[in-house]
């Protein structure tokens, strides 16, 4: 059973001995497997200056084992897009509260494209927007390459480019601010059958947070009376 926790400043003692996993995945994720050579270190873990005390990360953990996650970093804090990507955004700097910067999701590479049960790029999807707006966060903003902007929005997460689209790397990528709102949370839940909040807050309740509601189970199909059902194939002609 894959679980997502909230693993923050508070609580991280609780999660020591993810975090060197955590950096060896990211290592040979980005660095041997998608080759952003931009980020090797010879010790074998990619950790940058926005892995602060400040940054919040979801830990997909699935029997004790770390099969996925995601960093999110407030814009009052220094980010991507305001230190290494500027020039991506050509509307007004990215300092706000209420905004969080979305970067480093992952899914091992045996994890992903599944089919039994919710993806776990899925789910964290949906569980970056619970935590979102269960803090009160109304939006992301997240330097990314073109590719995600279909499965955004396929899956219903409302991105707004900020700028357009420059070649890195041969990589197309821009910048985008996503809404962060409880119906995309609520859909985002209905596509993957989930019917009540998700995320495991250990060692976290002295945070400020709003209790999300379960979510009702769809309603029952109407019942047609028995005559109903039974046309003549005329019926149907409109
Ligand atoms: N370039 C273009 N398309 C990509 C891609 C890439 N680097 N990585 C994934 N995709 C596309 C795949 O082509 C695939 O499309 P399809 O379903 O039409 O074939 C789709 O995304 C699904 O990707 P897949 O990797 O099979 O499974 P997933 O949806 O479970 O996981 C990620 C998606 C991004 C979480 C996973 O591919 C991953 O962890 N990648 C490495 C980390 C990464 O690059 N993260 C993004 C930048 S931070």
């Amino acid at each position: 059973m894959s679980e997502i926790h909230v693993v923050s400043k508070d609580n991280r003692r609780l999660y020591k001995n993810y975090f060197d996993p955590y950096f060896r995945l990211r290592h040979d994720i980005y660095v041997k497997q998608r080759k952003w050579m931009a980020l090797d270190r010879p010790d074998g873990r990619e950790i940058d200056q926005f892995d602060t005390d400040e940054a919040v990360y979801l830990f997909c953990i699935d029997d004790g084992r770390l099969i996925g996650a995601m960093r999110a970093v407030p814009t009052m804090m220094p980010n991507l897009m305001s230190e290494i990507f500027p020039y991506l955004n050509i509307r007004e700097p990215i300092q706000r509260p209420d905004v969080y910067e979305l970067s480093r999701i992952f899914v091992i590479p045996e994890r992903r494209g599944e089919h039994a049960g919710p993806r776990i790029d899925m789910l964290l999807l949906t569980a970056i927007m619970e935590y979102g707006v269960s803090v009160g966060l109304s939006g992301f903003s997240i330097v990314l390459e073109s590719w995600w902007l279909p499965r955004f929005e396929r899956c219903g997460w409302k991105a707004h480019p900020l700028g357009l689209p420059q070649m890195m790397d041969g990589m197309s990528v821009l910048a985008v601010l996503v809404d962060c709102d409880e119906t995309t949370w609520t859909s985002l839940c209905g596509q993957i059958g989930l019917r009540k909040p998700t995320l495991t807050w250990r060692g976290l309740a002295g945070v400020n947070r709003r209790a999300l509601p379960d979510l009702s189970p769809p309603a029952p199909l109407s019942v047609q009376p028995a005559q109903s059902v039974l046309h003549d194939a005329g019926d149907y002609a409109t």
